[in-house]
């Protein structure tokens, strides 16, 4: 087995309907709140890494008659956006296959860049972040939401839950990306060249059943009963990403000390 990181970054959650039917329940109040302030109506606005595309889409309403664009490098992704926006028949909404890596677009053409839990993803974080900002306009605006996994608190204590996490490390340092990337992005902010930088933190907490039963809601396959338990949301979601996402080729691909370890993750998340 080699821990060589592979010569091509890999996008580890992969867009198995599992974790794409849970990245369209976000929207722009709920993910993009502290950036909603700075957009006025005709800017133009570019969603990196927009995924299945409701951020942007609530982005567009904001900026009409102003224009939002979704890149992503995922053409099936992409694809989806663009039927999910059909329904709001929006104009000034577009989605393309692009990376931000070498974006097509001139540089200074936006007046906001936006990217949501993309960079703890990319093995070049500084780099990408220098993209976005040779994009913005004079005056423009940087919007980036990260997670901090290292920050996760599960209560009771869950064997399955620290396997899980303990192997969502494992391929994602093998990969190259930084699943901690919440308390890294200040200095990315600052090696990409930015001066002024504003830090908030949010915390989602599953503190109480009203809280589960409405993350449970981003699992059709997880019906929560009266009495909803984290396990509602966490047990399908793990078992999604174990047994059918990107997350179960790159265990295979590790070796088979990680496959049996995936096993048993997925053994607690069949319950
Ligand atoms: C966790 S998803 C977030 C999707 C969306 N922003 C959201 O929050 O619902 C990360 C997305 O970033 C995309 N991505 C990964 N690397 C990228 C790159 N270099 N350029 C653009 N998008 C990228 C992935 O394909 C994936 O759809």
């Amino acid at each position: 087995m080699s821990s060589a990181v592979p010569a091509s970054e890999t996008y580890q959650l992969g867009h198995h309907p599992s974790v794409v039917a849970r990245h369209a329940r976000r929207t722009a109040e709920t993910a993009a709140a502290f950036i909603l302030p700075f957009l006025k109506p005709g800017m133009r606005l570019l969603d990196v890494g927009c995924g299945p595309g409701s951020i942007t889409s609530g982005f567009a309403q904001r900026v009409a008659p102003g224009e939002a664009i979704g890149i992503d490098t995922s053409a099936d992704v992409i694809e989806m956006a663009r039927s999910l926006a059909g329904a709001t028949t929006a104009r000034n909404l577009t989605f393309e296959v692009g990376s931000i890596y070498e974006p097509r677009f001139a540089a200074g053409t936006f007046n906001a860049v936006f990217a949501h839990q993309v960079l703890q993803h990319l093995r070049r974080p500084v780099d990408a972040l220098r993209q976005m900002r040779a994009l913005l306009a004079p005056g423009g605006v940087l919007g980036v939401r990260v997670v901090d996994w290292g920050s996760t608190i599960f209560y009771p204590e869950s064997e399955g839950m620290c396997r899980f996490l303990a192997l969502h490390f494992d391929l994602a340092s093998r990969n190259g990306a930084e699943p901690n990337a919440g308390r890294h992005l200040r200095r990315w902010f600052r090696e990409a060249g930015f001066g002024e930088t504003r830090v908030t933190t949010a915390t989602e907490s599953d503190a109480d059943a009203h809280a589960t039963r409405e993350r449970g809601r981003c699992s059709p396959s997880a019906p929560c009963g009266p009495a909803p338990t984290t396990r509602c949301f966490w047990r399908p979601s793990c078992r999604g990403r174990c047994g059918r996402s990107s997350t179960a080729s790159l265990v295979r691909r590790a070796g088979p000390s990680r496959c049996r370890g995936n096993k048993r993750v997925y053994r607690f998340a069949k319950g």
